[in-house]
């Protein structure tokens, strides 16, 4: 039965209208670009993608208003058959819209966010959503102090259930913003990025973990991604853990790298895979895709 139980990722979705360039434009410039797609994007939108893909059953919470973006954005929801019924219909505000710069020759993603005139979603929201369903629940860091009680109701919840039927907290701390730091305790896996880990002043994945690894709750398992170097982990017994990363022949498209790595090792972590194989695929999915443009190349890679 659990085995159906789903993975439900909370945050943000937007709408990335993503420019592709042979060459990142001068300021002031009037040039054209390779391609022109628009995108279902936004970290915690990303991780559904990948795990739908890779075969996990999974739901998105997050916010939306109504209008072609957000058409647009359920439309392809739907095509990924990502459960949307946790979402949050705001009556005020637009929905979230990145421009997105992507430059294969140099491997970079460049991003222009809008997303502060919506609001997200609040622990009341959360509070109506049967957890029953769920058996690992992803937070992507944004909102915190609702998103702190929103984890604080699954620990009620789980403290009444046995070990095995209790739900998994995730969170990520990716930008550099210091309400951000208050998810660390809050995580049975905490995902730090390497734009934090250097904002603390750490030059590595293995530094970063060593160095904030006391931030952690007690059993928390503690992830770090480091772009080409690949990735490594943290948890408990003190050994710590890396993959190398898996370059594709020529880099394509970085955009979503860390969501795609996140999900897949979630997806590994949920399925009772060991710590190890579960850095090593994401490492594997992340880096294979950033040799095609978007999502669809992952159903290749693990077939
Ligand atoms: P993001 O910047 O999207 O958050 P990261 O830079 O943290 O992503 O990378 C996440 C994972 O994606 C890395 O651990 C690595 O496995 C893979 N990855 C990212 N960039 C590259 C790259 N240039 N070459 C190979 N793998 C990469
Ligand atoms: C990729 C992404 C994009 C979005 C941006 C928001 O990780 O989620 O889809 O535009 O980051 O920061």
């Amino acid at each position: 039965m659990d085995e159906q139980k789903k993975v439900l990722c909370v945050g943000l979705v937007c709408l990335d209208i993503i420019n592709v360039v042979d060459k990142y434009p001068e300021e002031d410039s009037d040039s054209r670009c390779l391609s022109q797609r628009w995108q279902r994007g936004g970290n915690a939108s990303n991780s559904c993608t990948v795990l739908s893909l890779l075969g996990a059953p999974c739901a998105f919470m997050g916010s939306l208003a109504t209008g072609p973006m957000a058409d647009f954005i359920m439309a392809d929801f739907s095509r990924r058959a990502i459960d949307v019924t946790p979402v949050v219909w705001q009556v005020k505000g637009q929905t979230p819209c990145a421009c997105c710069v992507v430059c294969p020759s140099s491997g970079s993603r460049t991003v222009f966010l809008y997303d502060t005139d919506l609001p997200d979603v609040t622990v009341e929201n959360f509070s109506r959503v049967n957890l029953h369903q769920f058996k690992w629940i992803h937070w992507e860091g944004r909102n915190v102090d609702e998103q702190v009680k929103m984890i604080q109701q699954v620990q009620m919840y789980n403290s009444k259930l046995p070990q095995q039927q209790r739900i998994t907290v995730s969170v990520e701390i990716e930008k550099t913003r210091q309400p951000l730091y208050q998810l660390f305790p809050y995580g049975d896996v905490v995902f730090v990025s390497k734009d934090v880990s250097r904002y603390f002043g750490f030059q590595s994945a293995e530094e970063a973990l060593k160095g904030l690894y006391n931030r952690v709750k007690k059993g928390a398992i503690l992830i770090c991604a480091w772009a080409e170097k690949g990735a490594d982990a943290l948890g408990p017994d003190g050994l710590l853990i890396h993959s190398d990363a898996f370059p594709p022949e020529s880099l394509v498209d970085t955009l979503g790298a860390g969501d795609t790595f996140n999900a897949s090792v979630i997806y590994t972590l949920s399925n009772g895979g060991s710590l190890q194989d579960a850095l090593t695929f994401g490492c594997q999915v992340a880096g294979a895709k950033c040799g095609f443009h978007g999502y669809d190349g992952i159903s290749r890679v693990t077939n």
